[in-house]
């Protein structure tokens, strides 16, 4: 394992807690009611979460009625995401420590495929390799769901540099997407964009969030719930548009898997 692996492993592990303290809850809310807009037609359906990180979207499939495999390359992630389903008394097909780049499944296992926040961390050949297996075991016409960090969202991108400079998030390099750039490598490997929705448009007023740098709010908490409730309105109206959708941190985009 390189360096870099390692530090996954530690992030795992100190963030999976705070996942669910109060001042993650708006955010929880904005990732909520972002699946439910975005992540449609599961029930029923073989979902495979590729880097499934701290769980959440495993959980979101499963509560959905889908049957969910899960992996990551992080053995503290597998985890984490292992707890979390006890926790939320639910299972998963199958949870195993894995990569993108090769997937141990048969071809065409799946209708269903989340790359959610993990091309970033690979590097330009090791992503071509992640969509080719992504493709390889979706099966005709399956879905691919992908989370890519905006490069057009600079505020973000100075928050981001700060938790860097202050060591709060796992060093290695992360590449920061523009749109026009994911929707083009999802072409160039066999996928057809279909839509695509923002997440995350500007920092909630119950703390900054970037995962790590810890609850800082200089407002008194009587204010604090109806400005994030205020925010949470704000942002789900801005992520579909598309100037704002543009500056999102998180761009999420929906593709087909092409029959060729
Ligand atoms: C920012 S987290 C995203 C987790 C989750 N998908 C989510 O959206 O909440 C990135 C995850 O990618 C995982 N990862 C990095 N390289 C990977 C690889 N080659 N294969 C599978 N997972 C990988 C990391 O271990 C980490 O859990």
């Amino acid at each position: 394992m390189t360096e870099y692996d390692k530090n996954w492993d530690a992030y795992g592990k100190s963030i999976d807690d705070r996942k669910d303290a109060p001042e993650w809850a708006i955010l929880r809310q904005a990732r909520e009611t972002h699946w439910r807009e975005f992540f449609t037609g599961i029930a029923g359906k073989k979902v495979l979460d590729a880097g499934c990180g701290h769980g959440e979207y495993t959980v979101f499939a499963l509560l959905a009625g889908a049957s969910v495999w899960a992996f990551d390359y992080s053995a503290e992630m597998v985890e984490a995401t292992r707890s979390r389903l006890e926790r939320q008394g639910l299972q998963a097909q199958d949870l195993y420590q894995g990569s993108v780049t090769e997937i141990p499944h048969e071809d065409k296992s799946f209708d269903v495929v989340f790359c959610l926040a993990v091309l970033d961390h690979l590097p330009g050949d090791a992503r071509t390799q992640a969509l080719r297996e992504m493709h390889r075991v979706l099966k005709p016409g399956g879905t691919l769901y992908l989370d890519v960090p905006n490069r057009l969202a600079l505020h973000w991108r100075f928050v981001f540099l700060l938790m860097r400079l202050l060591r709060l998030y796992p060093g290695g390099k992360i590449h920061f997407f523009l749109p026009w750039e994911i929707r083009a490598l999802a072409r160039q490997n066999g996928f057809e964009p279909q839509a695509s929705l923002g997440l995350t448009f500007c920092p909630p007023f119950s703390g900054i969030y970037t995962t790590d740098i810890r609850r800082v709010t200089f407002l008194p908490q009587f204010l604090i719930r109806p400005l994030d409730r205020l925010y949470l309105k704000v942002e789900q109206t801005m992520r579909r548009l598309g100037p704002f959708k543009a500056v999102c941190w998180h761009y999420f985009l929906k593709c087909r898997k092409r029959d060729d």
